[in-house]
């Protein structure tokens, strides 16, 4: 997602007293991320804390971060500047650092950059009332500390987006996968399973209160499994078992109306009974997002991505027979340490095979810690990286272009989101497939599902018009 968004106004609820106490939330990197900020909204709302979207008005600032890249680690310490000029004008304030970052760098932002007076990892969110109480009382507050079994199941988050359409429910939290060039199992620990049943009870008070799509989230969704271990064996006898495929399948049970995303899928564990289960509802959307990150066999090998291109391959045909009309979704990154331009060649090659409708991009960024940092060298020079890039986002631009057009003409059910930035007599929704599309708003509302016919086209969104 990679953008900021400062916290909405929240009410307290029944019983809760005003605290007299502002708070300002500020998010970065993945819908994880986002999805963990409503968390710790909802933890703060229960202590009586308001939120506020001016900063300078906060008695609380927190910045909940990412470390994927190192320009998104850069961008926060700017924040940050920011926020300690804010707080000379206001002392008192407390500034705080969440989420990857605060991980990653622990009291180092304390105690030798000394720009924040709060530290919190991301399994230490129930600890914020006691951190600010420390800051408080005049100490540097620090909790970093992963667990192996915090997924945050009882909390009902706080949803900070506004338009009360769409909403993440968390199904995991951390990764175990260890890809070669990832900061996230350093950051957000051991992978762990959240409740089926706290899941489902998320999904159906969202209905209830008029939200019709929820995305499911995960560092690896489908590595998802309730009361087993990793090798699958079973924990407790007495009680069910849950996969992947099952939790969709509950989740589609919650109502007909509404729609179940999830986000995201990875190439060496997604199996085709999660594909079957998709085709069997039609509140699944048809669309998958299925990080790549190289075209190239050997490339993922140093990647340690767990498959091949020929696995991948295989992954893809399953989805394309399994769920015609799929939308398909990418990361991949550029000049990874030792891609040669052939192994550069075989991701261009891979992409005109694939034919993805959207693809996030990036240059290869080196992460202190990771196993890339440690074994390999990141050779690649910065202007072949960019150059491989350029080459990549040119061709993904031609084929989301196409896709698009190939659009033209059909009529999908769209489920309106918003208005749009540009005319308030026009909305924006999405389809099944995940494509923005944009019409004539006549009478219809937010949350509402329309039949619109695709007109017009742009590499962007598609363009349409409402038919009943
Ligand atoms: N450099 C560049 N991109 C990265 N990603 C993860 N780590 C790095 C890194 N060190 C990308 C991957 C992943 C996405 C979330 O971010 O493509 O799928
Ligand atoms: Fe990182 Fe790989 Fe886990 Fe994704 S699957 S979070 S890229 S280690």
């Amino acid at each position: 997602m990679d953008e900021s968004r400062q916290g909405e106004a929240i009410e307290l609820p029944k019983g809760v007293s005003d605290n007299g106490k502002k708070l300002y939330l500020e998010s970065y990197g993945c819908a994880m991320n986002f999805s963990d900020s409503e968390v710790v909204a909802s933890i703060l709302r229960d202590k009586g804390y308001t939120t506020t979207r001016n900063e300078e008005e906060a008695d609380v600032v927190l910045i909940n971060t990412c470390s994927i890249r190192e320009n998104a680690e850069q961008r926060v310490r700017n924040r940050l500047t920011n926020f300690n000029k804010a707080k000379r004008k206001k002392p008192g304030m407390v500034v705080g650092i969440l989420g990857c970052m605060a991980e990653r760098l622990k009291k180092d932002l304390l105690e030798e950059e000394k720009i924040v007076d709060l530290v919190a990892g991301p399994d230490a969110y129930r600890d914020l009332p006691n951190l600010i109480e420390e800051v408080d009382g005049g100490q540097k507050a620090v909790n970093v500390l992963l667990s192996r079994d915090e997924t945050y199941a009882d909390i009902n988050p706080v949803r900070l987006d506004n338009a009360g359409v769409t909403a993440f429910v968390s199904i995991t939290r951390g990764c175990d996968n260890m890809c070669s060039f990832c900061v996230v199992p350093f950051t957000r620990g051991r992978e762990r399973s959240r409740d089926p049943h706290t899941i489902v009870k998320e999904c159906q008070d969202l209905f209830e209160k008029g939200y019709r799509e929820v995305t499911l989230l995960g560092q690896n969704v489908d590595s998802y499994r309730w009361n087993m271990t990793s090798k699958g064996e079973i924990k407790d006898e007495t009680k069910p078992t849950t996969n992947f495929a099952q939790l969709l399948e509950m989740v589609a049970h919650v109502n007909p109306l509404l729609r179940i995303r999830f986000s995201t899928s990875h190439p060496k564990d997604m199996t085709d009974d999660v594909l079957i289960v998709m085709a069997k509802y039609k509140n699944i959307c048809n669309y998958i997002h299925l990080p790549v990150q190289s075209g190239n066999s050997n490339n993922l090998k140093r990647m340690n991505r767990g498959y091949t291109r020929e696995w991948y391959m295989d992954r893809i045909n399953a989805i394309k027979r399994i769920v015609p009309n799929c939308g398909i979704s990418t990361d991949i990154i550029s000049g990874f340490c030792g891609e040669t331009e052939e192994e550069h060649q075989d991701t261009i090659s891979l992409m005109k095979e694939v034919k993805y409708d959207l693809a996030y991009m990036y240059k290869y960024s080196e992460r202190p810690k990771t196993l890339a940092e440690r074994k390999f060298e990141d050779d690649v020079p910065e202007e072949v990286k960019q150059r491989r890039l350029e080459e990549i986002i040119e061709l993904q631009m031609e084929h989301a272009y196409e896709i698009n057009k190939q659009q033209l003409g059909k009529i999908e059910e769209v489920l309106v989101e918003k208005v749009s930035r540009r005319s308030e007599e026009q909305m924006v929704g999405r389809t099944d497939r995940n494509h923005k599309v944009i019409f004539d708003r006549k009478d219809k509302k937010i949350g509402e599902y329309v039949m619109v016919k695709i007109t017009d086209c742009t590499r962007a969104s598609l363009i349409g018009v409402i038919v009943e």
